[in-house]
């Protein structure tokens, strides 16, 4: 194997060794929680445990193309909640900051739809948005673009936005039954070009974004920040778990780098 040892100072030491600056990164929900966003899978805070007050057959309908189509109020009444804009980046986000700051960051790979890596000021040619994300809108039927300031006005009212045409107007984000963004299959072959993955705060149970991390080449570590060990990470020799809050997991990364301050202060901006 290439580390040493399963341990964060062993990846530290293999970062410095081989001057890597290549690193991908997968998120999912987990990086924005400390915000004040519920994750989707969570036993009680996440999203699908609270949508009793929806009531739907199945929580992910909410997020299903067929569904809102026939009925976009349920959807409506979350993205009141969810809307960007409320929240502040956690240090989590910060981190990928200081990683393209550094030179290191060759593609961050989000699920979240919350537009938080844009407001800590990683720029948007470095982020694959694969779950799309709330910052442009049109309608399901016609694809004709609706107005942002319209659109503001229909979330914060909770009322659902329509087309000249009749159609509902759905934000671009990737419900259940809908193709991924080119740009995710445009940056499908990165993975393979990395010298380092950092996988976050993720589930990694929604597909095809899940095997990402397997498209990682053999014998290039892979780390796990998450509360939990998710998909196939921790298989390979060279994987290495920071199990708990992602929070926590990059100030441990930092510290191993010798960035603890420079973290903090990039946060505090
Ligand atoms: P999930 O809710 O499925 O998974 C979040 C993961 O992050 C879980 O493993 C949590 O334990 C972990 N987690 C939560 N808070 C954490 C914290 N503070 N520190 C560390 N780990 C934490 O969310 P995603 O994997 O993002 O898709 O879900 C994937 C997709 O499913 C979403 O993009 C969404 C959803 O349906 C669409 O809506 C299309």
């Amino acid at each position: 194997s290439v580390l040493e040892a399963r341990s964060m100072e062993a990846v530290a030491k293999y970062i410095k060794q081989n001057d890597v600056k290549r690193i991908v990164l997968m998120v999912g929900a987990g990086i924005s929680t400390s915000a004040g966003i519920p994750d989707f899978r969570s036993p009680d805070t996440g999203l699908y445990a609270n949508l009793a007050f929806l009531d739907l057959e199945e929580p992910e309908d909410v997020f299903d193309i067929t569904f809102f189509r026939e009925n976009p109020k349920p959807f409506y009444a979350l993205a009141h909640e969810l809307y960007p804009g409320k929240y502040r980046p956690t240090i989590a986000h910060s981190f990928i900051k200081l990683l393209y700051d550094k030179g290191m960051l060759l593609k961050h790979f989000t699920q979240n739809i919350d537009c938080l890596e844009r407001q800590a000021g990683v720029p948007g040619e470095m982020i694959v948005e694969a779950h799309g994300s709330f910052a442009s809108q049109r309608c399901i039927e016609c694809k004709t673009p609706y107005p942002d300031e319209e659109m503001h006005k229909m979330v914060e009212q909770g009322k659902v936005p329509c087309c000249g045409c009749g159609g509902y107007v759905k934000p671009d984000i990737v419900f259940f039954g809908e193709a991924l963004p080119s740009s995710f299959f445009d940056n499908r072959s990165l993975p393979a070009a990395a010298d380092l993955c950092i996988v976050m705060g993720t589930s990694l149970s929604v597909q095809p974004f899940a095997s990402l991390p397997s498209l990682v080449s053999d014998g290039v570590p892979r780390v796990l920040i998450n509360m939990q060990k998710v998909g196939g990470m921790g298989s390979r020799p060279d994987d290495v778990l920071l199990l708990g809050d992602c929070d926590a997991g990059v100030r441990k990364f930092a510290k191993a780098m010798g960035w603890e301050e420079e973290l903090e202060a990039l946060w505090g901006e």
